[in-house]
């Protein structure tokens, strides 16, 4: 069994946890998006600040719930890449810190690798080869996990990450940030029938589309002109329709791609991370595709999707139960492929 204390810091959240293998015993979140929403999205500076006010009393605080001693932990982890790095900066330089301090090896993880990782803490007995669908704020990837550290990106978005395209249709829609659960509220009352939009394909120079990879821009710049048709018609803008049918679009799109994906690669099983495996459309579009095709769809926790500590020191206790250690000179990184 190894004890990991694990940081993540890489956006918006500032969160701790300890974790045993797969097994998680505490995990703290202190989430910043009350402080970001009155600039209607997250301000680099200011999330990096805060991580420095939170970050102490977040590590206690695991330390506390998990009631664990320094002795009992084996590693300290972070998440080094990517993300914004003033922000993975604060996470990595504390966690070591806290190795130095406590002579504890330290290292460093990949973020998608730890919302790969997520899928283990709901389902320890997960195995891989599976497919992870991996749809957050930043990143629509599908990423083939062939092995602890072996991984293939298979299909990505072109340019906006489908929770990306969620926030900033809601902010067209003047719905708040961040877009994603309100849109995904709004579009359960609404008809996802009522204006066809594209489904995010991207063409090849031959004909025909990519199977995999996906683009979300052309879809919000139809969703804008719609609403600027509605508008000119007058009257009330169907903000519920519109959802529904934006969110129908995108869990279309999403699950055909990780769909055929997955057959074509012979995997049987698909597990889903990041904000917006939480969508509503998508968990139903995905459970009732992947029925009719007999493949296992693993939806882990909400609270293991979205970003946190745990998923991250799960990650860091397989690498380093397989002897993988970071040196203390590692760097952070904005942009890192998986
Ligand atoms: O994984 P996450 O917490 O942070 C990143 O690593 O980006 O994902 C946040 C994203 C946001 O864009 C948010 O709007 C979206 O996930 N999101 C949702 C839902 N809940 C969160 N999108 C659609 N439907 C939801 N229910
Ligand atoms: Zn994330």
């Amino acid at each position: 069994m190894t004890t990991v204390l694990a940081i993540e810091t890489s956006c918006d959240e500032t969160a701790v946890a300890i974790v045993k293998n797969r097994e998680v015993c505490s995990s703290v979140v202190s989430s910043q998006i009350s402080v970001h929403q009155q600039y209607g999205g997250v301000v680099p500076e200011v999330a990096s600040r805060q991580h420095v006010e939170t970050i102490n009393f977040c590590v206690e605080q695991a330390l506390q719930d998990a009631q664990v001693e320094w002795e009992a932990i084996d590693g300290i982890a972070a998440t080094a890449a990517p993300g914004l790095v003033g922000a993975l900066l604060v996470g990595l330089t504390t966690a070591k810190t806290l190795a130095i301090v406590h002579q504890k090896p330290f290292v460093g993880i990949h973020h998608l690798e730890g919302h790969i990782y997520a899928s283990y803490l709901s389902d320890p007995a997960l195995q891989p080869p599976f497919l992870c669908l991996l749809v957050s704020g930043g990143h629509t990837s599908l990423i083939y996990v062939k092995d602890c550290g072996v991984y293939e990106t298979l299909g990505e978005t072109r340019d906006d990450a489908a929770g990306e395209a969620f926030d900033k249709v809601a902010r067209l829609l003047n719905l708040g940030y961040p877009g994603g659960p309100v849109m995904d509220r709004l579009a359960q009352e609404g008809n996802p029938q009522a204006y066809p939009l594209p489904e995010g394909n991207v063409g090849l120079p031959g004909g025909g589309y990519h199977p995999y990879d996906s683009s979300f821009s052309g879809l919000k710049t139809a969703v804008l002109r719609l609403v600027q048709k509605l508008q000119q018609q007058g009257g009330l803008l169907p903000v519920k329709d519109i959802a529904a049918s934006f969110q129908e679009s995108v869990s279309r799109s999403l699950t055909k791609r990780a769909i055929a994906c997955a057959i074509d690669y012979g995997l049987e099983t698909i597990v889903i991370g990041g904000g917006v495996a939480a969508n509503s459309g998508l968990r139903s579009h995905l459970a009732a595709a992947a029925a009719t095709r007999n493949l296992r769809v693993l939806f882990p926790d909400l609270k293991f999707c979205t970003d946190n500590a745990a998923m991250i020191g799960c990650a860091a206790a397989e690498h380093l139960n397989r002897g993988h250690t970071s040196r203390l000179t590692l760097g952070v990184q904005s942009r890192l492929a998986i």
